[in-house]
């Protein structure tokens, strides 16, 4: 005897861009609301980055009074501050407050649970939406460049745990995304940098037109050129949506994710330096890595390597971080590859690694030649030896 259940749901959200969302005349996130609204008010639950209010101290201000001049909507308690950065996302405690929060403030499923902040405060609180009440709605509201143009825009939260990167998470959906680009202002020189680096690999795997525009666009966006950072975010997000939504596995039942291309190496070097090196700036190193391997193997050729290279350093990266290399500084540190095998293991099956055999076009590799890693670690070392004469 079988019963067989099969049935579809439909995810629609909308990634939304703007200036000054919090302006009191910024009709944005009324109309967004508005069809929910059934002639009641809605109830808002907001959680705050604590570094973002380090240098934007007025946004609690401003929302209370953005709500306070739109009766279809009511602000629960005063906003939640949470730790910035992956403190959030390390110390579980932060998670139980934002559930604790959700408990106290009385937010149901029919209330929304808003965050605000860069792409761990955003992971750490969708985890609470997903879990909380077995899923509550979530607005995320991202503020540094790696949120806007890649980790808010997709499905998955997670916390760490095990001293692992992500071991506690879910995929769920957002019920909208809102970029405002003027949240940008405050970024400190690294988290304006380091989010950069995810539109050079989504760039990479997927699109030479958009690399190309990278390349000429620079130096511009290193030095801050807003009009070029909210195109790169723009492009840069629309195609890890159109990434997630068109690939056939929107929540990775399989083993291949593209859009980790550099990651291995990048989660593994954020944990051996206790997060010191950002998430951006390790998937900078993490991707010359992989393509000095891809040199190795004769994937791409040196001449698409250096220019690829040369883009990141015009971005603004470092391309190498001693612990790529073991104590003698002779050969690639053991435990950066134990990397490998944590990102099988998170991924489950075989461990499917993503190259490129030439700029916007990718393919999986099913197992890494240790040797020819070891090459590309010391290239890189002595490329940044080169660099610094
Ligand atoms: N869910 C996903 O699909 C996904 C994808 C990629 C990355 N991520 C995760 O995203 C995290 C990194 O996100 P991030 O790069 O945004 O860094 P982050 O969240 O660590 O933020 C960087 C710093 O900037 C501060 N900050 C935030 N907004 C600011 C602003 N406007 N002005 C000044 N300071 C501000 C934060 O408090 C923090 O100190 C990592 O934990 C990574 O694993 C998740
Ligand atoms: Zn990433």
């Amino acid at each position: 005897m079988k019963i067989t259940q099969n049935f579809t749901v439909n995810y629609h959200y909308e990634v939304l861009f703007t200036r000054g969302l919090f302006a009191p005349a910024n009709p944005l996130l009324r109309d967004l609301l508005r069809k929910e609204t059934n002639n009641k008010s809605i109830k808002l639950g907001v959680v705050i980055d604590t570094g973002l209010l380090d240098y934007q101290p007025d946004l609690i201000d401003k929302i209370k009074n953005y709500i306070a001049n739109a009766p279809e909507l009511t602000l629960v308690e005063t906003p939640l501050i949470v730790l910035g950065g992956e403190p959030v996302k390390n110390e579980t405690n932060e998670l139980i407050k934002t559930l604790e929060f959700i408990n106290n403030a009385k937010i149901d499923r029919h209330s929304f649970l808003i965050a605000i902040g860069g792409g761990a405060v955003l992971d750490m609180v969708g985890f609470a939406a997903a879990i909380g009440h077995r899923g509550i709605r979530h607005i995320r509201i991202p503020t540094t460049v790696l949120s806007q143009n890649d980790s808010g825009v997709g499905v998955k939260n997670s916390i760490n745990f095990f001293d692992k990167k992500n071991f506690l998470g879910s995929f769920a959906p957002p019920y909208a995304v809102i970029n405002d680009f003027e949240f940008l202002n405050t970024l400190t020189e690294r988290d304006w940098r380091s989010g950069m680096s995810e539109a050079v690999k989504v760039a990479l795997i997927k699109d030479a037109h958009f690399f190309n525009w990278i390349e000429t666009n620079a130096l511009a966006l290193n030095q801050r050129d807003i009009v070029a950072m909210e195109k790169l975010i723009f492009d840069c997000a629309a195609l890890h949506v159109a990434h997630i939504s068109t690939n056939g596995d929107p929540f990775e039942m399989g083993s291949s994710r593209p859009l980790d291309f550099g990651h291995w190496a990048a989660h593994k070097l954020e944990q051996l330096t206790q997060f010191e090196v950002k998430h951006g700036e390790a998937v900078a190193i993490g991707l010359a890595l992989d393509l000095a391997y891809a040199v190795q193997s004769k994937f791409i050729d040196l001449v698409t390597f250096d220019r690829i290279y040369q883009v990141l350093i015009n971005l603004g990266f470092d391309l190498f971080h001693p612990l790529l290399l073991d104590a003698e500084g002779t050969s690639i540190n053991p435990e950066l590859i134990k990397g490998l095998e944590e990102f099988r293991e998170h991924l489950g099956g075989v461990l499917t690694i993503t190259m490129i055999e030439q700029i916007g076009a990718k393919f999986d590799v099913h197992s890494i030649n240790i040797e020819q890693l070891n090459l590309a670690a010391i290239q890189l070392s002595q490329k940044k030896k080169l660099h610094a004469n």
